[in-house]
């Protein structure tokens, strides 16, 4: 197996915006992700390479999904880690460049929000490598919607389950609550790792 899921049950408990129910149910999702990548590396491993078709192949299928369980992985694990605020705030270094490209840091939150209502699925905050400024994106599907040549600073799951259980339709007032529980820490260091 070479993806591991990691253990995120710290975060039960310690968020005022997600219940422990909501949370549990979320990381039984990551997990299946988690499940699926390392079965469609291994089923990949032995597929048959000369039924491959745009319309249907074993290979091709295996190979048109594997992104999707990726990134499913991935971008829960970027979302789990950047959550469980400890009292700690935004660095000057990421408060500055949030200002060059969002002009202050309420417009920041503004545009994290509309992001988020535009979309049915993920929000990041990345450096673009082209401009070295921040930028915010959207996908609707975890395969895509993400330009290329970014670094992934902060990641937020705007899935109907990361807050339904809490929050109903409320997509809003789910963002609007999980800003007071990012964990700026780890924020920053993705942030100063790239300089
Ligand atoms: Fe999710």
């Amino acid at each position: 197996m070479t993806h591991q899921a990691k253990d995120f049950s710290y975060l039960k408990g310690k968020l005022k915006s997600l219940s422990e129910k909501q949370l549990e149910e979320h990381f039984k999702l990551y997990k299946g992700y988690v499940a699926r990548i390392n079965l469609i590396e291994s089923e990949l491993a032995k597929a048959d390479k000369s039924h491959t078709n745009y319309s249907w192949g074993n290979w091709s299928e295996l190979k048109r999904r594997e992104a999707v369980a990726y990134n499913g992985t991935y971008l829960h694990q970027y979302y789990f880690e950047n959550l469980g605020n400890d009292g700690m705030t935004p660095s000057n270094e990421f408060k500055a460049a949030v200002d060059e490209a969002f002009g202050s840091w309420e417009n920041f939150l503004a545009d994290i929000k509309s992001t988020a209502l535009s979309t049915i699925g993920w929000v990041l905050v990345c450096r673009r490598k082209a401009d070295g400024k921040l930028h915010s994106y959207l996908l609707t599907e975890h395969h895509g919607g993400l330009p290329v040549d970014q670094d992934i600073v902060l990641v937020i799951d705007s899935y109907e389950h990361a807050f339904f259980l809490d929050y109903g339709v409320d997509r809003g007032g789910y963002i609007q609550a999980l800003f007071e529980d990012i964990n700026w820490e780890a924020v920053n260091k993705r942030f100063a790792a790239l300089k």
